[in-house]
C-alpha cells in the first residue's frame, strides 16, 4: 500500500524523507515522490520505480534543499504506474501526498471541471483532492481541510504542504493509518512507526477525522470540527534493530528464525500458575462460557490461522465455529446472535476488509474480539476485547512469524474455552498449556532439523510452473496456509485441496513431474492421507511429504521426505509451518525473486 511520509525539522528533508520511506518499502509500491520546502517554494521529484530510481532522478537533476516536506510511495490504485500518476500531485498553490481510495473523485473532479478547473496532469484521484483544496484555498488551511473533508468519501490520508505556509507540514486520517513522531526540535509523520523509528520511539496516533500542523519542530492538533486537541504521547517498545535484517539476507528469513522468541513472548504474560489466562485482554471464563457460536474472520494468512483455531475449538470446546473470508462474509448478510462472538485475526490491524467486519457486527449485539499484532491499531481500538500477539514488527510481505503468534493465541484461546466450558479437566488443560509453553524450543529444533532438505527440495520445484498443497484435517488447513506462502512470494501457480477430494476432479490435473506436496502430520489420518499420496504417484506426481520423524511412510510414495518433530498430534500446525514457510523461502530465493516484496502485493491491505 502506499506509504506516508513527512518532516519538519532541522536536518535535511530530502534525506530524511527518502530514508523513511525505504523503511515503508516493505508495503509494496510502484512509484516514489517528494516535495520540500525550499527558498520558499515547494520543490518536487518524483519517478515511477524505485526510491533508488528517484536518487538517481535527483542526483542528475539536483537534490530538493529543505528542511520541510512531504514523501510518498505510492501503490497503483488509480492509473498506471507512471512518472506523471506518482505523488506528490499540486494544485496552484497545495501539494499532497495520499494514502488509500477516494471514492467519489469522479463526480469531485466534474465538479471542478464545471468550475472552469480542467488543469488535470494525471489519472489520479489524489489529483482531484489537490485540485479540490485549491480551490477552496482562502489562506487558511486548517478552514480549507476542513471544507475538503466534508467533502471526501472513502478511507484515506493525507500530507499537505501549501505553498503560502512554508516550512509547514498539514497531516489528515481518514480511516487509514498515519502516526505523527515528536523528536527532539523535529517533528516527522509516517504510515508506520519503522519510517521514523531510527529518529525517535515517542508517536501520536492520529485517530480518524483529526487534523494535525507540524511546525518549528512541534506538533499540534485539532478535529475536523476545529476543536483543538490533547493527544496522548506513546512509545514504541522495539526499536531500530528489531526492524532491520540483523545479518539475514532477507526479512522473512530472519522472522522465520524470530518465530520461538515470538511465540515465547506472546504466550508467557498469558499463562499463570500452569494454565491459561486471558484476563488481561477481557477475557474470562464467565465469558467463555456464555459464547454459543464463534465466527473467524480474517483476510491471507491471518484467515488460515482461523482454519487451524476451527479444528482446535471445535475439537476441544465443542463449540461451532465458522472461518470466513472477510472480504466475503461482509456481503453474506450473516446470521450472528448476541450471544456470538466474532473473532477478527489481523497482522497489521489495519486491514480495510477485517476492519469493515467490526463495523458490520457493531449493532448485532455480538461481542468482538480482536487478535492483532500492531498496538493501537484500528482494528484493535474499535474490538470490544483484544489479544495483542506480540511478535514485533513483521517486515516482509510474507506473513511467517505473525501467523505462528496467531495459531499460539488460537491454542491458547480453545484450551481456556474447553476448561471454561467443561469440556476439558484441569489436568487435561495444564497438560495442554504445558505443551504450547514447550514449542519455543520445538520451532527452534524444527528450523534447525529441515533447513537443508527444504533448501534442496526447493531446487525441484523451481522451474515448475504449478503444484497442489494436499492434507486432511488439520493438514489441510495448514496446507492451505503452505500454498498461499509458496505462491506469493516464487510466482508458482499452487493449490491447497482437502486430499480426499481430490479424486472428485483436481487428480485429471496431475500430469508427469508435476509436484504435489503433502502435510501428512496427523497419525489418525495417516493411512488415509498415504493412500492419496499413492494416487497421485501412481500418475506421475513428483511428491514432497511432510512428516513426523516417526511416521511410516511407504518410501515407493514419496521423492522426498520432511521428517519434522513429532509432538501431539494437535499441536503439528505450529510445526509443520516451519518447512512450508523455508520451501517457499528458498524456491524464491532460487528464482531470483524479489523475496521480501513480490511484485504486485502490499503489507497491509488499507483498500477494499
Ligand atoms: C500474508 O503472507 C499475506 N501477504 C496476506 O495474506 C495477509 O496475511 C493478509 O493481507 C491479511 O493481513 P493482516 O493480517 O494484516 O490483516
Amino acid at each position: 500500500m502506499c506509504g506516508i511520509v513527512g518532516y519538519v525539522g532541522p536536518r535535511d528533508c530530502t534525506d530524511v524523507l527518502v530514508s523513511a520511506l525505504k523503511k515503508l518499502e516493505y508495503r509494496g509500491y510502484d512509484s516514489a515522490g517528494i516535495a520540500v520546502f525550499e527558498d520558499g517554494k515547494i520543490a518536487v521529484a518524483k519517478t515511477k520505480g524505485r526510491l533508488v530510481d528517484l536518487e538517481a532522478k535527483m542526483q542528475k537533476q539536483g537534490k530538493p534543499q529543505g528542511h520541510a516536506g512531504i514523501g510518498h510511495t505510492r501503490w497503483a490504485t488509480h492509473g498506471e504506474p507512471s512518472d506523471v500518476n506518482s505523488h506528490p500531485h499540486s494544485g496552484r498553490r497545495v501539494t499532497i501526498v495520499h494514502n488509500g481510495i477516494i471514492e467519489n473523485y469522479k463526480q469531485l473532479k466534474q465538479f471542478l471541471i464545471d468550475n472552469e478547473r480542467t488543469e488535470f496532469l494525471s489519472d489520479t484521484d489524489t489529483e482531484v483532492v489537490a485540485q479540490l483544496l485549491d480551490f477552496y484555498y482562502d489562506g487558511n488551511p486548517i478552514r480549507c481541510i476542513r471544507r475538503v473533508l466534508h467533502e471526501l468519501r472513502g478511507s484515506f490520508a493525507l500530507g499537505i504542504v501549501f505553498a503560502d505556509r512554508p516550512e509547514t507540514v498539514y497531516a489528515v486520517r481518514c480511516e487509514s493509518p498515519l502516526i505523527v513522531a515528536q523528536g527532539q526540535g523535529e517533528v516527522f509523520i509516517a504510515s508506520d512507526v519503522p519510517a521514523v523509528i531510527k529518529y525517535t520511539k515517542d508517536y501520536y496516533l492520529l485517530e480518524h477525522g483529526e487534523i494535525a500542523v507540524l511546525k518549528n519542530g512541534g506538533v499540534t492538533f485539532c478535529s475536523l470540527h476545529g476543536r483543538m486537541l490533547e493527544k496522548e504521547l506513546l512509545t514504541a517498545d522495539w526499536d531500530e534493530d528489531s526492524a532491520e535484517k540483523g545479518g539475514y539476507p532477507h526479512y522473512m528469513l530472519k522472522e522465520i528464525h524470530e518465530q520461538p522468541t515470538a511465540v515465547k513472548t506472546t504466550i508467557t504474560p498469558r499463562i499463570e500458575n500452569g494454565l491459561p489466562n486471558l484476563s488481561e485482554c477481557g477475557i474470562t471464563p464467565e465469558t467463555l462460557r456464555a459464547f454459543q457460536n464463534i465466527f473467524i474472520v480474517a483476510c491471507g494468512t491471518a484467515m488460515h490461522a482461523g482454519m487451524v483455531g476451527k479444528y482446535v475449538i471445535e475439537k476441544l470446546a465443542r463449540v461451532s465455529v465458522t472461518v470466513d473470508i472477510a472480504s466475503e462474509f461482509r456481503y453474506r448478510n450473516p446470521l450472528i446472535g448476541t450471544d456470538d462472538l466474532v473473532i477478527i485475526i489481523s497482522q497489521s490491524g489495519e486491514t480495510a476488509d477485517s476492519k469493515a467486519v467490526l463495523n458490520l457486527v457493531k449493532g448485532t449485539g455480538a461481542k468482538t474480539l480482536a487478535i492483532v499484532n500492531v498496538k493501537g491499531s484500528s482494528i484493535a481500538r474499535e474490538a470490544d476485547m483484544v489479544i495483542y500477539t506480540h511478535a514485533g514488527p513483521e517486515i516482509a510481505v510474507a506473513s511467517t512469524k505473525a501467523y505462528m503468534v496467531q495459531l499460539s493465541v488460537m491454542y491458547l484461546l480453545a484450551f481456556e474455552m474447553a476448561f471454561a466450558k467443561g469440556k476439558i479437566d484441569e489436568d487435561t488443560c495444564r497438560r495442554l498449556t504445558a505443551q504450547i509453553v514447550s514449542m519455543p524450543q520445538v520451532i527452534e529444533k524444527t528450523i534447525g532439523a529441515v533447513v537443508d532438505m527444504c533448501q534442496y527440495v526447493s531446487t525441484k520445484l523451481i522451474s515448475t510452473d504449478s503444484l497442489l498443497y494436499i492434507g486432511r484435517g488439520l493438514d489441510y488447513a495448514l496446507s492451505m496456509e503452505g500454498s498461499l506462502k509458496l505462491k506469493e512470494i516464487s510466482y508458482i501457480h499452487s493449490e491447497s485441496y482437502a486430499a480426499g477430494e481430490l479424486k472428485h476432479g483436481t487428480i485429471s490435473l496431475i500430469t508427469e513431474g508435476m509436484p504435489v506436496i503433502a502435510v501428512a502430520t496427523q497419525n489418525s489420518l495417516l493411512e488415509k492421507t498415504v493412500s492419496n499420496i499413492k494416487e497421485v504417484k501412481a500418475r506421475g506426481a513428483m511428491t514432497i511429504v511432510i512428516c513426523d520423524e516417526e511416521a511410516d511412510i511407504d518410501s515407493e510414495a514419496t521423492d522426498y521426505l520432511i521428517r519434522i518433530p513429532k509432538i501431539s498430534e494437535m499441536l503439528m500446525p505450529m510445526v509443520a509451518t516451519v518447512p512450508m514457510q523455508l520451501l517457499a523461502y528458498y524456491t524464491s530465493v532460487n528464482k531470483g525473486n524479489d523475496v521480501d516484496k513480490p511484485r504486485n502485493l502490499a503489507k497491509s491491505v488499507t483498500v477494499e
